[in-house]
């Protein structure tokens, strides 16, 4: 909050397409999706049509014992997208993390396995603060004032710094492990918080296959990656490998209109559940869950995704965002420029201490919205913004950079 007497708080008046404007008319390009949520851009006619209309029958009902329409037309949608066909609702990417952490410890449980309760992550996770999730985090600005708090679990080296390399050590660690670990947790590939790391697919295919192969569960965490921003609906997608056991969605899921998060399971983790014991259900309860405002908005999304075409449409936007950002791609302060998708991300040398912070304030006064992970730049933006919109961030960025 100190921060603030030198960076004041930017109250938001409303938000326009991909821009949010200020209460004096100042425009920002949110060319970070409002952390990486958005995908329409703000205010959607066809999603907020969507959530009045839901208003008008049903805001709120409790999913225990009852169900709604937008909820079951989610989860058969999410079906036929993931091929996985049961689906658990939260409010937030790290309920969806805790609720697919406490399904695989629980699963095992069932099935008679009890011992099985360590989770594996890799160097560079993120899958959200709370307890649970922050166990299997590895992001230190995050995580290390709590560690003493959180459950031990172990943390394997990244696809990041050699993919062949962090499939053996998996592959040795479970050979070992593998009754008394549950599962291993990922996102697919790009580490976000960890300043978008982008890593091949074919880890996501080795680390299935070794999983698979020890009877631990693959959790595949796409609450990023999730719904286009990869290129494909689901970053998993590139893998060709089969269905992981656990997938967490949240995010883009309705297009930030609304929080909302999802754990969709396969059969065989469901039916470790299906039992008359009611100590062997999956007793998480969240009072929102599957809240009727939401799904609807969610459903609204998934519209626009088949309507418009979007992953095809997204193809030649993120060439023409590609070609936008190519001077800033040849900058001469500028390392490692990266893409996966819709996701651009390059270093940046600079010996300023306060780098993220300066470049986020540059930036706005130039009318864009950036948020760098240390000195690291991205630009992720709705998928909405236009070549020519691309082309001001390019500018605004290149004119930081020289700053530098
Ligand atoms: C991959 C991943 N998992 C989990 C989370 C946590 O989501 P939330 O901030 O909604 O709790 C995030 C948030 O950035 C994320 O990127």
């Amino acid at each position: 909050m100190k921060v603030h007497e030198t960076l004041p708080i930017v109250p938001i008046a409303r938000g326009e397409g991909a821009w949010l404007v200020d209460f004096e008319g100042n425009r920002y390009l949110d060319a970070v999706s409002s952390w990486w949520v958005n995908l329409f851009g703000h205010s959607d006619v066809r999603i907020k049509d969507a959530i009045r209309a839901q208003l008008d029958d049903l805001p709120h009902a409790m999913l225990a014992g009852f169900t709604h329409r937008p909820v079951v037309e989610l989860s058969e949608r999410l079906h036929a997208l993931t091929g996985l066909g049961h689906a658990f609702y939260g409010s937030d990417g790290a309920s969806a993390t805790e609720i697919a952490l406490k399904m695989s410890f629980h699963y095992w449980r069932n099935r008679g396995y009890a011992d099985k309760r360590s989770f594996v992550s890799l160097a560079g996770g993120y899958h959200g603060e709370t307890m649970g999730a922050l166990a299997v985090t590895d992001v230190a600005i995050f995580r290390d004032v709590y560690a003493p708090l959180l459950a031990s679990n172990v943390c394997m080296p990244s696809p990041i710094d050699g993919v062949d390399a962090a499939a053996a050590a998996l592959d040795a660690h479970l050979a070992q492990h593998h009754a008394t670990t549950a599962a291993l947790i990922v996102e697919p590939l790009v580490q976000g918080a960890a300043g978008m790391r982008m890593y091949d697919p074919r880890y996501l295919a080795l680390a299935r296959e070794i999983t698979a192969r020890h009877g631990v569960h693959l959790v595949v965490d796409e609450i990023m990656t999730g719904f286009g921003r990869t290129g494909s609906m689901f970053a998993w997608e590139q893998s060709g490998a089969p269905r992981p056991d656990l997938m967490c969605l949240s995010k883009g899921i309705t297009g930030g209109h609304l929080p909302l998060s999802c754990v969709l399971a396969s059969d065989d983790v469901y039916g470790a559940f299906y039992d008359d014991d009611v100590t062997r259900g999956f007793l998480h309860s969240h009072s929102y869950t599957g809240n009727p405002l939401a799904c609807a908005a969610a459903v609204a999304v998934l519209d626009i995704f088949r309507d418009d075409d979007v992953i095809a449409r997204n193809r030649a936007r993120a060439a023409e965002w590609a070609s936008a950002l190519r001077t800033v791609a040849a900058h001469e302060r500028v390392r490692d420029f990266r893409q996966c998708g819709m996701i651009f991300a390059w270093e940046v040398a600079s010996d300023r201490p306060d780098f993220a912070r300066w470049c986020f304030a540059q930036a706005l006064a130039g009318g864009v919205l950036l948020r760098p992970i240390g000195n690291t730049v991205y630009v992720m933006p709705p998928y909405i913004v236009t070549g020519e919109e691309m082309t001001h961030v390019a500018a605004c960025v290149k004119d930081v950079l020289d700053r530098a």
